[in-house]
């Protein structure tokens, strides 16, 4: 890295990138951007600039009057609809958020706790019966959060692999083949429109749809267009995100089968191990904004309307915050993560996934004999095959 020039600095700036096969070798681009040039401009997707320091991170994030999620904060964008509120500012954003919060209480949380362990229990059961060299990721970790919110959200648990396919074709498919991205997409609104349809208000019922049905913003209720935009981004925000988390714990643990003993030998130890895996391994690498007004970040100047990406998994291993950055250690006390983001657009789910995450690893370990990979070349990121045997 030391002999890197200013000649090589300047193309690996230009051709940074966080979809697909750059994620390969994303580490060792993000300290060499963190050490020559934390703040650069890439020209891929037509042009970004990138921040790649934990503390300007949380600084921007902290400043939405400069820098606003609008038209949308995944780049490039997923869809062309505004969905709230992740793709909301400030004042709409704070009614749009507000509105959700009561999904998201502990009190809720405790209510779903037995409902995420019988899902992963039961799951992990049919994994290790398909035997040594089953796939991870399509028989456990997608299925486990995909099943929790087809309950949550109030659709059939059978259609599960539907909503897994459609998850695959929007979020991995859009930059290759947007023709893909934008056939699911029409499925998934096509579902959620004939679910409104058949809606019945039953005030013994209290799925997440009944909830959006009754819900008001100034006592208006939602919208056509509103509610399904908010079902559209849920279904996006919590389904990939943690499959990609408990998938990314599983990698882990099967390279490195001494902290997997640890973790069998004190199951308390679990959750500080997954916050390893959500700032190590994290399934939302960066998240884009749109600069308000002519700023500077780190000397840097950034005009208004340009487009700057924050590479929170650059961030989340920022030499300057912590320690030998790029081990996962799971016994790590301090750990300021960027893994959920970290301003007013901070994950709403962050407590389900974090929960979703746990209970999902404590319930693999516990039915699943020790593992190594069977494919020593499975990536660590996304959601693609994870074979392991047994
Ligand atoms: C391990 C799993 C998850 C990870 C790593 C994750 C990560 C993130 C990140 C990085 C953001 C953007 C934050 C920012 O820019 O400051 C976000 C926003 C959001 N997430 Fe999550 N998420 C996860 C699970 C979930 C779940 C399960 C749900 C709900 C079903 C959810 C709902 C949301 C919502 C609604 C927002 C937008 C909040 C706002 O704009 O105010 N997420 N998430």
């Amino acid at each position: 890295m030391t002999s890197t020039t200013k000649k090589d600095i300047k193309e690996v700036a230009a051709n940074f990138d966080f979809h697909g096969e750059a994620l390969d070798t994303i580490f060792d681009t993000y300290a060499t951007l963190r050490s020559k040039c934390p703040v650069g401009r890439s020209e891929k997707y037509g042009g970004f600039w990138f921040i790649t320091k934990s503390d300007d991170i949380f600084a921007a994030e902290q400043d939405p009057e400069t820098w606003s999620v609008r038209p949308s904060m995944m780049f490039p964008p997923v869809t062309d609809a505004e969905l709230p509120p992740i793709d909301s500012d400030q004042p709409e954003h704070t009614d749009y958020r507000r509105i959700l919060l009561p999904l998201f209480t502990p009190k809720e949380l405790k209510k779903l706790e037995e409902p995420i362990r019988e899902t992963a229990r039961a799951q992990a059961a049919e994994f290790v019966a398909k035997g040594s060299g089953a796939d991870a990721s399509y028989g456990y970790a997608r299925p486990v959060p995909t099943i929790i919110f087809s309950n949550l959200a109030g659709y059939p648990e059978k259609d599960w692999p539907k909503f897994d396919q459609w998850v695959d074709d929007i979020i991995y498919e859009r930059v290759e083949k947007p023709e893909v991205m934008r056939a699911a997409e029409k499925a998934v609104y096509d579902y959620f429109d004939a679910l409104l349809d058949n809606w019945k208000d039953d005030p013994e019922s209290s799925t997440l749809i009944d909830y959006l049905c009754r819900a008001k913003i100034n006592d208006k209720p939602l919208t056509r267009d509103e509610l399904l935009r908010y079902c559209y981004l849920l279904f996006l925000a919590g389904l990939d995100t943690t499959a990609w988390a408990i998938r990314a714990g599983i990698w882990h643990l099967a390279h490195n089968t001494e902290d997997q003993q640890k973790l069998r030998d004190d199951p308390s130890l679990i959750p500080m191990a997954c916050e390893e895996f959500l700032r190590c391994l994290s399934p939302v690498q960066a998240m884009a904004r749109t600069c308000l007004k002519d700023t500077v970040v780190r000397g840097q100047e950034i005009k208004a309307g340009d487009r700057v990406v924050l590479a929170f998994g650059s961030g989340n291993r920022d030499e300057e915050i912590f320690p030998n950055p790029d081990k996962v250690d799971i016994l790590r006390q301090e750990n300021r993560h960027l893994g959920f983001g970290g301003g007013i657009h901070r994950c709403l789910g962050s407590n389900l996934g974090r929960r979703e995450l746990v209970v999902g690893i404590e319930e693999f370990l516990k039915v699943v004999p020790p593992f190594t990979p069977a494919d020593p070349d499975q990536k660590w990121h996304g959601v693609g095959p994870l074979n392991i045997k047994f």
